[in-house]
Parts: C-alpha cells; structure tokens; sequence
C-alpha cells in the first residue's frame, strides 16, 4: 500500500513540486497548509497535473489543535516539514514572528508526531546555515552559523533534531540544505508566485521580463567573483522536489538519518542569470547596478558528493531548463 506523507506547507512553492514528485514515486502525499503564501488554486493545479483528486486540509502548524486533527484523521508513515517564514530581510524587522513560526511551529509538529507514533521526519533547511563559509563548495562538514533570524530559526531546528535524534533513536530525520531552488514544474501549472515585490533573484527578473517591474538592480558588482556580482548555486525546483523522494526512501529503507546539501555544485552570477533568463523569453532585460545587499556573501557554492553517495542525488536540470520552465509560468499566468 502507498505511504501516507503529511506535507505541512505542501500547498507552497517547494511543497507543491515535492507533491508532484511523491506522487509520482508512489507515495500518498497530504498537504496541510495555512495558504498564507499560497493561492487556494494549487489543489485544482495539483489534480490537473496528478489526474487524481488531491488531499488538501486547511491548518496551521501553530496550532496544535489542527495537527493533532490532521494525525487523527490519517495514518502517515511519514512527514515533509515546508512550512515556515523564509525572508531574510523581514526576519531582521520581525525576529519573533520567525522565531514563533519556524521553531513553535517545529516544536508543534514534533509533538504531534510524537503522540501519533510517527517518527520519520523530511525537514527543509537552508545553505543559510553556512553563513559566510570560507571554503566552497560547502561540505556539510564545514561550520555552521548565523546571521539573521531567519538564519538563527534554520540553525537552531537542525540543532533540535539531532538532539532528539541522539536522545531518542527511534526517530530518524532527512535534513536537507536547500542552495537555490528555481524554476517551475514542466507543465507551467505550478511555480513560484512571491506576494508583492521579490526578494529572491530569479522571481524578481521573471517580472522585469513580463514588464511589472522595470529593470532588476544588481546587488553589487564589486565581489571578488569572476563578473563581480554575486554567485549562487541554482538548482532546479524539480530536483529540490526529487530529493525529498529520495531522502524519504532512504529513511525507510535504513531507518538511518542523514543530513545533506541540495545542490547543483555549479555557480552562476547575477549577471549570468539575467542573461539567461533573456535568452529565455527573448528580450533584453534592464538592469542598474547598485550597492550591496546587506548580509550577502560573495558566493555560495554547493558541495554534492554526500547527496550523491548518501541518497543517489544528482540534479539533472540546467540554468536553461530553469530559466524557461519559469518563463513557461509566467506566460502561463496573464490572463
Ligand atoms: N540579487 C540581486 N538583485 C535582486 C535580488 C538578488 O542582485 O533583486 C542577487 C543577490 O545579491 C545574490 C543573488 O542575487 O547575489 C541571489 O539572491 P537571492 O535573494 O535570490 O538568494 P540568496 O542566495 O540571497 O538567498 C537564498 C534564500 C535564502 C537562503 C539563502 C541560502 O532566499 O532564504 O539562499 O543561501 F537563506
């Protein structure tokens, strides 16, 4: 019989793919969801491109209430942890909603995995845990830190679960470090939809392109990279969604944890991206250069052997399969 998975945050940008991609595999996806980032439409979207009627409950992770309701109502064998505040910029102004929301909201699950006696844990983390890593491509063996509150948030959760883990060995947990996940699902059916202005590049230069925003302002030029702008390690929201799979598997298989980055190992500038993306749609994209982004780094690179030795994963999507499955989205979207 299929296994049952509980997606909290399943009805957002990673979440939604990931159900994709669990589906697929064979797995019996839940999402639990708040839709405070996510349209209510995703459950249709999902069902359109599944061919099969989605499982989609309204609830917040704040609530214990809630998840003790969505663990009463189903059987899971396991638990993909999406949900949570992600922008950097807004933790610094609201460092207790962040706190609230990404560990309360852990905390609430976890207790609520507890009484149901499910014990098999997926969790997103960042390559924000790296902080400014001296040494890349980043190996999950390198120190860890923070330097915002969204960072602390990610830092502190991991710390949580190896706790528990070294405490009570009968729960095993998937961390995955997410780099920079991009793009959309194939069918230009899901993708990522930021409320108000982005701050993430990619989502940012999609509306330059679709012409609401006019001209992307490069966060510096004078890093000491190979164009001066800075330099991430992009990957494919697909292959985000296919290591959830993979690490889901492996927890299953071994009973062991594992704790990896999920990665490209290939870095692209700002510059490079832009220029892809207007390869992508077609059009010469505006931009200014201005000064740096607080708190950013030079360059982000992921380390892939552990990924690759611990659960088999290796991205197979490239900056052009990124760049126009997001342009294919947001076509998709004027209306
Ligand atoms: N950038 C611009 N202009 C913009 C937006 C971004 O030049 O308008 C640049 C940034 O300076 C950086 C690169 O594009 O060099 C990527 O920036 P993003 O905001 O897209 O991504 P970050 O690498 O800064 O942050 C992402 C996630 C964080 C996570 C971090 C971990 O958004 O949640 O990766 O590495 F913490």
């Amino acid at each position: 019989m299929a296994k049952k998975i509980l997606l909290t945050g399943g009805a957002g940008y990673i979440g939604s793919h990931t159900y994709v991609a669990l589906k697929g595999a064979g797995f019996e996806p839940v999402i639990f969801d708040n839709f405070s980032n996510a349209k209510e439409d995703v459950a249709e979207r999902l069902e359109q491109i599944c061919g099969e009627p989605v499982q989609c409950v309204h609830g917040d992770v704040l609530s214990p209430e809630d998840l003790r309701g969505v663990f009463e109502a189903h059987d899971f064998e396991g638990v993909v942890h999406f949900s949570a505040l992600k922008a950097v910029g807004e933790s610094t102004e609201k460092p207790r909603a962040y706190f609230h929301t990404n560990l309360g909201g852990l905390l609430n699950l976890l207790s609520a995995m507890r009484e149901s006696g499910c014990k098999v844990l997926v969790f997103s983390s960042s390559a924000t845990v790296y902080g400014d890593a001296q040494v890349q491509p980043i190996s999950e063996t390198a120190p860890c830190s923070f330097t915002n509150p969204y960072g602390y948030t990610k830092f502190a959760s991991e710390q949580m679960l190896e706790q528990i883990r070294t405490n009570e060995p009968d729960w095993v947990f998937g961390v995955l470090r997410y780099f920079n996940p991009v793009g959309a699902h194939t069918s230009a059916l899901i993708g990522e939809d930021p409320q108000g202005l982005p701050n993430n590049l990619m989502p940012y230069i999609a509306k330059v392109a679709t012409g609401e925003l006019p001209h992307l302002t490069v966060f510096g030029d004078d890093y000491p990279t190979k164009d001066g702008s800075g330099v991430r390690d992009y990957i494919h929201v697909m292959d985000v969604a296919r290591g959830h799979v993979l690490s889901l598997n492996k927890l299953f298989e071994t009973g062991e944890s594992h704790l990896v980055n999920l990665g490209t190992g290939q870095g692209y500038s700002v510059f490079d991206i832009l220029n892809a993306y207007s390869d992508a749609c077609g059009k010469d994209l505006a931009h200014v250069v201005g000064p740096r982004r607080e708190g950013d780094v030079a360059q982000l690179l992921a380390g892939t052997e552990l990924a690759q030795k611990a659960l088999g994963f290796k991205a197979r999507y490239d900056l052009k399969d990124m760049c126009e499955s997001s342009w294919a989205w947001m076509e998709s979207q004027k209306t």
